[in-house]
This record gives structure tokens, sequence and C-alpha cells, in this order.
């Protein structure tokens, strides 16, 4: 059985303030995109939970394989898989790449081992992994509130004109702890996201990027999430 995990950008990304857990209070607009990682599952022997594909992630830091050990303990199960994840979406690069494999094997673990679990259930184990896994679990194009576990369906948002949509990566790995960290007051409402000028700050490269989708004739040209990538609007 595979699932397509989809990439996401940020259609805004509000800031409003610090949490007690140190976390941010956030409140974005999140839509999934074409660009998709395959996650594909098969029986394993025993109770063992394996993940190929994401090279160079440590294992306790793949958020993939997290949410397979953490949907096996909440659910008691005591069967075992085996995940092959064919990976596109870049890391370090704002478009929710781990939290998007987490979401798929989330719900894709759900039908593989007949769980039946409501997706409220399955958002909830999602927050537990990162902030983007419960818009990502949600699906469609919805608002994200709190620290990302509040996610409603966004009716009201103006639909985007997504066959003009450009999206650029560029060479960039942006570390979302660091941004976060570099996030000042004085940077809220400046653009669309306001976490964009500290990554601009701490990423020479994400406002060349800018520039260069600007100077292509892009329009409402804008960062997703905390960067690296960017994307506008093709006139
Ligand atoms: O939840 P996630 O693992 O994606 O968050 C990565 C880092 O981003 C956190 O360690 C934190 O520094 C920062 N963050 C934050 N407020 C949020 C989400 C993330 O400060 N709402």
């Amino acid at each position: 059985m595979t699932v397509e995990a989809h990439a996401k950008i940020n259609l805004t990304l509000e800031v409003l303030g610090t949490r007690p857990d140190g976390y941010h209070e956030l409140r974005s607009v999140v839509a999934p995109i074409p660009l998709h990682d395959d996650v594909a599952f098969s029986a394993a022997e025993g109770d063992s939970v394996s993940v190929e594909g994401c090279d160079g992630v440590p294992p306790e830091k793949n958020l993939a394989r997290r949410a397979a050990l953490l949907l096996r303990e909440a659910s008691g199960c005591r069967k075992g898989v085996r995940i092959a994840i064919a990976k596109r979406i870049p890391m370090g690069a704002g478009l929710g790449g781990g939290s998007a494999d987490a979401a798929a094997v989330l719900t894709g673990l759900d039908r593989f081992w007949n769980l039946g679990f409501p997706v409220e259930r399955l958002m909830a184990l999602g927050a537990e992994i990162g902030s983007d896994v419960p818009a990502l679990v949600h699906g469609g194009v919805v608002l994200m509130e709190g620290r990302g576990e509040k996610v409603s369906p966004c009716a009201g948002f103006p639909t985007p004109p997504w066959e003009k949509l450009v999206v650029y990566t560029p060479p960039v790995f942006s570390s979302t702890a660091r941004v976060y960290g570099e996030f000042r007051e004085t940077d809220r409402g400046a653009g669309k996201n306001d976490l964009q000028p500290a990554a601009c700050r701490l990423y020479p490269g994400i406002r060349d990027a800018l520039r260069k989708l600007e100077a292509e004739g892009c329009r409402d040209v804008m960062m997703s999430g905390s960067g690296s990538t960017v994307f506008g609007w093709r006139e």
C-alpha cells in the first residue's frame, strides 16, 4: 500500500507571541502543493518497525518512524511494518517534508493496520510529533493556530490561482529553531510571513531567492514556513 505525502506552503504566517512552553503562538494558512513523497507500507516480521529512504536522518529524529511508534503505542497494535519513503521534498526547506511523511504514516498505517482511528485522534497524535503534522493529517487548505494543534478548514480564504504558482527552493538549509530564535517583535507585520525577516537575516540566500522570483516577474513573492523555499505567482 502506498500513500502520497504532500508538501505544504504557508500562504500567511503570523507569529502572535511566545508561549510559556517556549514555542510561539501562530496563525497560518497552510495549503498542500502537488510536490510529494511516496510512502509505502509492507508487512514486517514480528513487531519490528523500520523506515527506509530518509538518508542522513538519525532514527530518533525521523518523524515518520516516530509517527509509526506513537501509533503502535496508542493502539496497542502488536504488528510490525516496513515503511519505504521515496523522498522528493527537500529538507530544511519550509515545505513540511518530515511532517508530511509523519502525517502520511499516521493516516496510512491507520488503514494498513485497520485501526479505524478518527481523524481528530490522528491529528492529536500528530501534534506530539511536530507543529505542522495536524494540518497535514487534516489535509486541504486549513487555518492552523496555537502551536499548530488547532486546525480548521479554511472556507473564507480566497482560492489562489494554483496554475500560476511558482515555487523555488534555493540551496539553503534553514533551521526552524534558529529562525524562531532570531524572530523579533519588530518583524511582525512586515509582510505575509512574520518569520521572513529573521530567516533573511540568518540566511542571505533566502533574500536572494525572493529577489530572483521577483526579477522573473512573479508577484506576491514570499517565503514558506521558516524557509528556505520562496514562492510567488506568475502574471
Ligand atoms: O514543532 P516543530 O518540531 O516543527 O518545531 C521546530 C522548532 O520550531 C521548535 O523547536 C521551536 O523552536 C520552533 N517553533 C516555535 N513555535 C511553534 C513551532 C515551532 O517556536 N509554534
